[in-house]
């Protein structure tokens, strides 16, 4: 029988690359679209679209009526204040797991959180995402769930990411931070077949999963810079951005960004996300326990981003 999953955010980067993948194989998907974001459903993925936001309970009913497992992927990544992430990313959580764990039977819950988590005390993003996984948990009740904590995720469409990526391919770098920072990093479409994994293998159920590419212990700045190096063939000019000035640049934006009621990147609390030292995850546990290998390697994986733009 066809199994049916509800998913958010399947207009954004991460969870209409799931979308796509999931409307491929034996699931039928039901998928959540705000009423202005109607024009960016991707067209060519088989799903039935409830149009609703997670601030409206109703819609939220509508979207988890029946189904047999919900993947929570829709997140506030921008914003000027710190009730511009909670609204979504934690009273929405909330207000999700409350709609799904009053189906009978209830169906397993998928929230993609963020390694940011980790590190709460860093940016409004990264505490309303501990909060969001907080809020699971208190709302989650009898119904299984799992959390999934993601690195930076790239890929085609990556809104964050790959214009900074586009920019170091003209041959200019700009260097973050300490030499000896390190970040892990995930392509999209092996973020989005863990999901499926854990989807098919029934995991450990009330617990959270750290998530990255299989690059044990991450990257530097550095060596990022050098796979782009390698796959654009040619060498990049690195400059070392001193942090006093990215600060300083960011402060601006952030007032700038209110002033005019937009929502930026670059802020403050970004920098401190920047500038963190260890973003290295860890995959051993999801790997132990649903079998999901990362296939796509840096080098492959920018290779990919870089071709379809
Ligand atoms: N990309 C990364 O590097 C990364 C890394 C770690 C974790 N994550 C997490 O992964 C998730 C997806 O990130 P992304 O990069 O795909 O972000 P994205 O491209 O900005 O997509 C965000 C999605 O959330 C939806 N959304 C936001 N507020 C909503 C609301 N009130 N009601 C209904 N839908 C709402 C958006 O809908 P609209 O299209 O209507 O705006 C969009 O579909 C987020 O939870 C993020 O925290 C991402």
């Amino acid at each position: 029988m066809r199994r049916s999953i509800a998913i958010t955010g399947a207009t954004g980067f991460v969870g209409g690359v799931l979308l796509k993948k999931l409307a491929s194989m034996d699931w039928h998907v039901r998928a959540l679209v705000r009423p202005s974001s109607m024009h960016k459903r991707p067209v060519q993925a088989a799903a039935k679209w409830v149009t609703g936001d997670l601030e409206d309970m109703e819609s939220l009913r509508r979207l988890v009526a029946g189904v047999d497992a919900v993947v929570h992927c829709a997140g506030a990544v921008r914003g000027t204040t710190p009730m511009n992430f909670e609204r979504t990313n934690v009273e929405g959580v909330a207000r999700l797991a409350l709609a799904a764990r009053s189906q009978h039977p209830k169906p397993a819950f998928f929230l993609i959180s963020s390694l940011a988590a980790r590190e709460p005390h860093l940016s409004d993003y990264a505490a309303s995402k501990q909060k969001g996984e907080q809020a699971l948990v208190l709302n989650a009740g009898q119904m299984p769930w799992v959390i999934f904590r993601p690195p930076a995720v790239y890929g085609p469409g990556d809104r964050e990411l790959l214009p900074l990526f586009r920019w170091m391919c003209r041959g200019i770098a700009p260097v973050f931070g300490s030499s000896g920072s390190r970040v892990s990093l995930l392509y999209v479409e092996d973020m989005a077949e863990a999901i499926v994994c854990s989807l098919e293998s029934g995991m450990g159920w009330g617990r959270s999963y750290e998530v990255h590419d299989g690059h044990a212990g991450g990257y530097s700045w550095e060596d990022i810079i050098d796979a782009l190096a390698r796959i654009n063939g040619r060498s990049i000019h690195q400059i070392k951005v001193p942090v006093a000035l990215l600060r300083l640049g960011a402060a601006l934006n952030l007032a700038a960004a209110r002033m005019f009621d937009r929502t930026p990147m670059l802020t403050p609390g970004k920098v401190r996300e920047l500038t963190h030292p260890d973003w290295v995850g860890d995959n051993t546990a999801l790997t132990r326990d649903t079998g999901w290998i990362p296939q796509v390697t840096l080098d492959e994986g920018l290779r990919q981003t870089l071709r379809q733009h």
